[in-house]
């Protein structure tokens, strides 16, 4: 199981760090591209859920649930920052644009919980589980209905796909989950 474990987490970072160069300029589309951060935090909330299932030690699961953290912190951000706002100017029920916002402050809650404690806490799988359960909820509502307004309004969702990810970019570096963006200069 310990390899199956590591492969996807392994897998899961590569897949995190891999929009830099896993398209063309101009070929981000924001809505996959949120759409992808969804399925990956969704896969390490089942990882976890197996590490829990499989009575691993502490120190298996607080990085996977340090990496969702992040990554959520990141993916809201983001959503707050660029599409949001966006999306609340062409959309014909930005309401739904609020409604997120106040779901994205009740997850980040809860982050702030998992990030101030960790697995040896009687509550943190509780609290992992839960986090799950509203982003599934905040997920079914996005892709739902959000998106597909988004979609039918006629934003400019590749302009935003590469907002997005320049933007995710520097984030992600200055948490320190990725190094600068020095491989390409370096290649
Ligand atoms: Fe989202
Ligand atoms: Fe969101």
């Amino acid at each position: 199981m310990a390899t199956k474990d590591s492969a996807s987490k392994a897998n899961a970072t590569k897949q995190r760090s891999g929009s830099r160069s896993g398209a063309a300029p101009g070929a981000l589309d924001a809505i996959k591209l949120l759409t992808a951060d969804h399925r990956d935090v969704k896969g390490l909330f089942q990882e976890y859920q197996r590490l829990v299932d499989h009575d691993a030690e502490d120190d298996e699961k607080q990085p996977i649930a340090e990496q969702i953290c992040a990554m959520l912190s990141v993916h809201a951000q983001l959503e707050e920052e660029i599409f949001y706002p966006a999306a609340k100017e062409a959309i014909k029920d930005p309401d739904l644009v609020d409604e997120a916002t106040v779901e994205h402050a009740s997850a980040k809650d809860l982050i702030a919980q998992l990030r101030e404690s960790n697995p040896i806490d009687e509550l943190y799988d509780a609290k992992v589980k839960v986090l799950g359960e509203y982003i599934d909820h905040h997920v079914k509502e996005e892709e739902g209905e959000l998106f597909p307004q988004a979609r039918r309004a006629g934003m400019d969702l590749a302009a935003l796909g590469e907002r997005l990810d320049r933007r995710r970019m520097e984030l992600l570096q200055e948490l320190g989950v990725i190094d600068e963006v020095s491989e390409e200069e370096e290649a």
